[in-house]
Order: structure tokens, then C-alpha cells, then sequence
């Protein structure tokens, strides 16, 4: 596996998420060092967190955000958190692992990743028979950092698997972002389409702007722009016509969690892309790591579903765009069928069904 020896996040601005190595566990406490996403495409700026609240609020307004990335930055986050704890024995360690966990999980519902990284490293924790809280500091941040090695190795894999589906001269649409800025390698939706460049394919993308965070237009188009890629953002709502138009012959999209009958959970949105695609006969793939299917839950009307604050969408700008007496409903995510879904595109290959 691909270890990096340092703790970096690689963006598309390369390698920018970085702490020393050691830091999370020596005398020198370490951060969580990531970039703002909230203020691309404008300013590229970073965020150093070290204490559960930042972490949360960070997680919560979306300055990281993207299923795999929020389950990399809440466990890297965990660690950060625990060089603090200053326990003086394992019981005490535990119990404060415990609670940070609970309150970092609870900072999102939706992608299954976060409550997954969390669990997957106080369970390494808890499970080691030691007695020492350096030593369970140490066990700890080398579970998060094995997390972020196999989210790296991962989107490679779903890159090089999706590239299968991709021909010279294809449009293909994507809806949010799901690159590199919403995991720790080159991404899930779009790593096929970086593996088509880098195999030196011709290909144009169509991104969905995303209402009403537009992760599409400041997000997807930001990063597949810097990284050369002839990029095209669209509003919502033009997608059908886009389609109409023969400009689309795939959609990629990535998920916050796959219930076990294939159901997918992803941005608000993605749904009705689904339902348009299959009336123009296009492909429509989701892409996702196995940490993402949560085999826990049937289907898909079992995921929770983020409601998110009603600023989000009547100010625009910071300027109020909507008259003051209006309703407002603002889910962040919606459930797509697994029978409008052509298949996966995974880690361990395309399939049909999960
Ligand atoms: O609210 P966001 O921006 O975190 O939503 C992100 C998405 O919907 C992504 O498509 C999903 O998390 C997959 S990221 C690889």
C-alpha cells in the first residue's frame, strides 16, 4: 500500500494538507491542517484545528466536506483532539476517546464515512491490550493515517477501474463535487475522469453548478480546471436539455452512503439526474469506495437525511433573496434508486449491482 510517511492531503493543488508526521504524538501537538473550502474558488486558504469544536463546526459548515474526506479529517481530527487529552490512564483515554468520537460523528448524518472512520479507530484503540495513553495516542493516529493510505489507494483504483467506461471524445456530467477536495487522493466521480487524461483522452465534463452550495461550480470546475481538463458548469436545472442535446454520453456521480439494496444517498439533486438520464438512455454510474455501503440498513429510505439551515437558500452572497415571510425546505441529499443506477464503480471493479 501506498503509506505516505508524511500527513499531507493531496487537493488539486497538490500536496497541501500537511503536518509533520510525528507531530499528532510528540511534545509538539499537531493539527488538523486543511484547506477552507468555503471561500474557493476566491481564496485558497488553510484551516488549523486542533480541538473538537473547531473540528465540528469545520465539518458542519462544509469547509471539508465530501464523504471520504470528512471520515480522513475526523479521524486525523481525533488524533489531533487526543495529544490533548493529557490522560493520565487507558480508562480515562477511552472514555475521552469516546466522547469526542460521539460528538465528532454527530457533526453530519448522511455519509456513512464519518460515523465509519470514527468507529474503525476507537475500535483499533479499544482493542489494543495497553495500559499507556502514549501508546494508545500512537495506535490511534496510526489507524487515522492508515485510513488516509487507503483512501489514497482507493480513488486510484476506482480511477483506473471507471476509465474502462470512458471513450475518446465523451461528454460526461457530474453533479456536486466528489475529486480531490472531497477525499484524500484524486477523488471517486472524477478519478476515471483524471485517469482519461492522464491516458490522454480527449473528454469534455459538464458540471452540475449544485444548488444551493454550488460544490459544482466553485468546487468541480475549480479543481478539473487546474488540473487542465475542458470543464463545463451548467445550472441544475439545464441538465435535461444539455442531455437533449447529445452533448452528455455518461454521468458520474459519487455518494454519502449506499444502503444495501444499491440505493444511493448523494447531494440534492442527483436523483432527478438519474431519472433525466434514463429517459435519454445515458449511463449513469456511481462511484464509491466500499467504506461508503452501509450493509446495516435495506434500502435507501433508511439513510438519515441532512436538513440544512434555510439561509442557504435565501440569501445568495450574503444578500437575502427571498421575501422574509417565506417556507423554506433544504435537504441536503437525496436517495437515487438502485434501479436507475447502471452500475458502481468501485475499488474492486465496475459492477452492476453491490
Ligand atoms: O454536502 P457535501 O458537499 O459534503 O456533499 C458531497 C457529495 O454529495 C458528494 O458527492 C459525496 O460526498 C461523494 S464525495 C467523494
Amino acid at each position: 500500500m501506498n503509506r505516505p510517511n508524511t500527513v499531507q492531503w493531496q487537493t488539486a493543488e497538490g500536496i497541501v494538507y500537511l503536518k509533520p508526521d510525528d507531530a499528532l504524538d510528540s511534545s509538539a501537538p499537531g493539527f488538523l491542517d486543511i484547506i477552507d473550502q468555503t471561500l474557493l474558488p476566491g481564496r485558497l486558504e488553510r484551516l488549523k484545528l486542533s480541538d473538537p469544536e473547531e473540528i465540528f463546526h469545520a465539518i458542519k459548515t462544509l469547509a471539508v466536506r465530501g464523504a471520504p474526506a470528512i471520515g480522513c479529517a475526523a479521524a486525523l481530527g481525533l488524533a489531533a483532539c487526543a495529544q490533548r487529552f493529557h490522560a493520565a490512564t487507558r480508562s480515562e483515554f477511552l472514555s475521552r476517546l469516546s466522547g469526542t468520537a460521539e460528538y465528532l460523528e454527530s457533526s453530519r448524518p448522511t455519509a456513512v464515512n464519518l460515523a465509519w472512520a470514527l468507529n474503525r479507530c476507537c475500535t483499533a484503540v479499544r482493542r489494543s491490550e495497553e495500559t499507556d495513553p502514549a501508546i494508545l495516542l500512537r495506535r490511534l493516529l496510526n489507524e487515522a493515517l492508515e485510513i488516509l493510505a487507503e483512501d489514497i489507494d482507493m480513488c486510484s483504483a476506482i480511477g483506473r477501474n471507471g476509465l474502462s467506461l470512458i471513450r475518446n471524445g465523451m461528454g460526461i456530467l457530474t453533479h456536486c463535487n466528489a475529486g480531490a477536495l472531497a477525499t484524500g487522493g484524486c477523488g471517486t466521480a472524477l478519478a476515471p475522469i483524471y485517469a482519461a487524461k492522464e491516458a490522454g483522452l480527449n473528454i469534455r465534463v459538464y458540471s452540475d453548478e449544485t444548488r444551493p452550495l454550488l460544490q459544482g461550480a466553485r468546487l468541480t470546475a475549480w479543481e478539473l480546471s487546474y488540473n487542465g481538463i475542458d470543464v463545463t458548469t451548467i445550472c441544475d436545472s439545464m441538465a435535461a436539455q444539455v442531455m437533449r442535446e447529445g452533448k452528455v454520453d455518461l454521468v458520474i456521480v459519487g455518494a454519502d452512503r449506499v444502503a444495501a439494496n444499491g440505493d444511493a444517498a448523494n447531494k440534492i439533486g442527483t436523483y432527478q439526474l438519474a431519472i433525466t438520464a434514463k429517459y435519454h438512455q445515458i449511463p449513469f454510474y456511481v462511484a464509491i469506495p466500499y467504506s461508503t455501503i452501509d450493509r446495516s440498513i435495506p434500502d435507501g429510505s433508511h439513510i438519515p437525511i441532512e436538513q440544512r439551515h434555510e439561509s442557504e437558500i435565501t440569501t445568495f452572497n450574503g444578500k437575502r433573496i427571498s421575501p422574509e415571510t417565506i417556507k423554506v425546505y433544504n435537504p441536503a441529499f437525496d436517495v437515487t434508486p438502485a434501479k436507475l443506477i447502471t452500475g458502481y464503480i468501485t475499488e474492486k471493479g465496475v459492477v452492476s449491482a453491490i
